[in-house]
């Protein structure tokens, strides 16, 4: 893809999300989880975007923060429609329904994010119902649905079965069918294939990009598990402790790895023997800090094998180094 053909579909800018920590005693100076911390990116259109880092470090709540799951605590998040860019931010109701159905999530676990009470035909077509694009007991919303199903592998004779008859990749397909009954422009996958078996894992990923062809859409795909990401995305992006540190596209972050973050956790994925020689293990020392006191300075420099003084003081700018490949160090990694 050439850059000026890329089109921007959602424009993020220091997007921060703190959450309020509950206060032991009423004097006490009230404190903030800083789950993201100024996150900017552009999100182009047609493109999955992998986002990877350790437990916590606050990939769901920045996918929610753009779905507006959450009002966002600082920032904008500017959404391409109809060749304008639009905020988010708020949005009247009426509106901000319209922009809801085009903005899904699929969930982590499809164990608990299906109502056990509900068919899967009923299920998928909830959302269509309640968006007013069809009529409850509509034929043709029995046809829109089976449609659907069969789209994302899914039997006719399932319409009328509940969450409990179905397996972990079943499940997870009916979340699928249930986002994109809507006909939604972008989803955020929120570890969409992480509790399935690794062989049930590569069928759902196949969905996932066969959909997004056929539909044009535009994923946000998250997961802690890199060699997934490697898979399917088109650019990575890295977060610790509640920022980006490094962007780029797939093959680029791989080859050329600038952060000494990213560098530890592809040192940790399995490969070939062959590979293995070349790459060495990086194992980081020390627990991830607090994101309620994050480190001063550079968040990594209390982890980093490569720390200096400047990093204790200076907070790192993150910055494109040609190529796509943003990275925020003082010191990145060239070999
Ligand atoms: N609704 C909330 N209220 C308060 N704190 C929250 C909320 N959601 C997330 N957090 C906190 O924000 C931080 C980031 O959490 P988040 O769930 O975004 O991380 P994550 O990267 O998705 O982790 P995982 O890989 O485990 O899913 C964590 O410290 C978490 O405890
Ligand atoms: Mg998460």
């Amino acid at each position: 893809m050439q850059d000026e053909k890329k089109k921007v579909l959602l424009s993020i800018r220091d997007e921060k999300q703190y959450f309020p920590v509950k206060k032991s005693s009423f004097r006490e100076k009230q404190k903030y989880v800083k789950a993201n911390d100024g996150i900017s990116l552009d999100i182009y259109e047609g493109e999955t975007l992998g986002l990877v880092g350790e437990s916590g470090c606050g990939k769901s709540t920045f996918g929610r923060t753009i779905l507006q799951l959450y009002p966002q605590t600082d920032g904008e998040i500017l959404y391409e429609q109809d060749g304008e860019m639009v905020s988010l931010k708020d949005q009247p109701p009426e509106k901000m329904r319209e922009l809801r159905r085009q903005l899904q999530l699929i969930f982590q676990d499809p164990y608990s994010s299906l109502n056990p009470r509900m068919t899967a035909g009923q299920i998928i077509g909830e959302g269509l119902t309640a968006h007013g694009v069809y009529k409850k007991g509509d034929p043709a919303l029995r046809e829109y649905v089976l449609d659907v199903m069969k789209k994302c592998g899914l039997d006719s004779y399932m319409f009328s079965r509940y969450p409990h008859q179905f397996s972990g990749g079943q499940r997870q397909r009916i979340g699928i069918a249930r986002s994109l009954a809507l006909k939604p422009r972008f989803v955020v996958c929120d570890e969409a294939v992480s509790a399935l078996d690794v062989s049930i894992q590569s069928q759902i990923l196949n969905l996932l990009s066969d959909l997004k062809e056929q539909e044009h859409l535009t994923y946000l795909f998250i997961t802690h598990d890199l060699s997934v990401v490697k898979y399917i995305s088109d650019r990575i992006g890295v977060m610790y402790l509640g920022n980006l540190v490094e962007l780029a596209p797939t093959e680029e972050l791989f080859e050329r790895t600038l952060h000494p973050y990213t560098r530890a956790l592809l040192s940790a994925i399995p490969t070939t023997e062959a590979d293995a020689d070349k790459r060495e293990r990086i194992l980081l020392e020390g627990d991830i800090p607090s994101p309620v006191n994050p480190p001063s300075g550079c968040k990594f420099h209390t982890r980093c094998y490569q720390c200096r003084e400047k990093c204790k003081q200076e907070v790192p700018v993150f910055e494109d180094k040609g190529k796509g490949h943003w990275v925020a160090c003082h010191y990145p990694m060239e070999e």
